[in-house]
């Protein structure tokens, strides 16, 4: 019998999607995608996030799925919107774009029982060159994490990626709180995906893994704190933050994108 050791972390076993699994992450994450295109003409100066959320919401149900976020651990509706300083996890209210906002909007499907996860940084109007720079930042910062995915590659190397050039080459907060996570039949499991790993640590990627990528990117300080809604995260410095998102599946020669769109910003 072995004494008892330091405590190491439970093997957990992540879950393998089969063909006709992938298929429905694909129709998912597809569908996921839409939502994004659809909503974009939306996004102008003097619309509340109320009615973004009320579009998405009704874009989804006809389309025979499930808005994810609706009644999630409590979440009041069907997408979050994250504007300015706030990190992720905005909740859609009478709140009022206006011209020069940022705002993240995240979409999650449920379709036929299976997530997807994903979502995109608007610009309300012209906006600051500042802030143009941390969204195209935070865009090349998850395609280059996005990179990283292949079988046999280890979870840290998404990581390492992706502070590396959002932080090592232009100083930005790349935020810990939060993190990408595995998806499938579930919204949020093993593994999980930090966006400031270890290169050649962490769990091996195999094929038929999804999971997300979601960098979020702040200015200033990578701290945050949750509003007393329970929900909305901002930056502790009040400085700006953005995020992009995709589901990814895991392939034998690299990934496929499962969220990707037509006319995506992509690298
Ligand atoms: N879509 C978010 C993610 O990327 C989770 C939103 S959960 C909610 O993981 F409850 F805030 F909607
Ligand atoms: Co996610
Ligand atoms: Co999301």
């Amino acid at each position: 019998m072995r004494l008892p050791g330091p405590q190491r972390p439970e093997p957990v076993a992540i879950h393998i999607h089969s063909k006709r699994e992938i298929e429905k992450m694909r129709a998912t994450g597809r569908l996921a995608a839409q939502v994004l295109e659809f909503i974009e003409p939306f996004v102008k100066p003097g619309v509340t996030t109320d009615e973004l959320d009320r579009r998405c919401h009704d874009f989804i149900v006809e389309h025979d799925a499930i808005p994810a976020p609706l009644n999630y651990k409590g979440f009041p509706r069907s997408i979050c919107t994250s504007i300015n300083e706030v990190v992720c996890h905005g909740i859609p209210g009478p709140r009022v774009l206006v011209e020069g906002d940022i705002i993240n909007i995240d979409i999650t499907t449920i379709l036929e029982g299976y997530f997807g996860d994903t979502s995109e940084m608007f610009t309300v109007g012209e906006v600051s060159d500042r802030a143009r720079k941390l969204i195209d930042v935070t865009r090349r910062s998850m395609w280059l994490g996005i990179k990283e995915v292949a079988a046999g590659k280890r979870i840290g190397d998404i990581g390492a990626a992706i502070k590396g050039f959002a932080q090592g080459e232009h100083g930005y907060g790349v935020v810990e709180a939060f993190c990408g996570h595995g998806i499938g039949k579930v919204f949020h499991t093993a593994p999980q995906v930090a966006h400031t790993g270890r290169r050649g640590t962490g769990l091996r990627m195999k094929p038929g893994m999804t999971f997300t990528i979601e960098p979020m990117i702040n200015e200033g300080t990578h701290e945050c704190r949750v509003l007393e809604d329970g929900w909305t995260a901002v930056t502790l410095d009040g400085g700006w933050s953005a995020q992009t998102e995709h589901t990814i599946l895991v392939t034998e020669h690299g990934h496929e994108v499962l969220t990707m769109r037509e006319h995506a910003f992509s690298m």
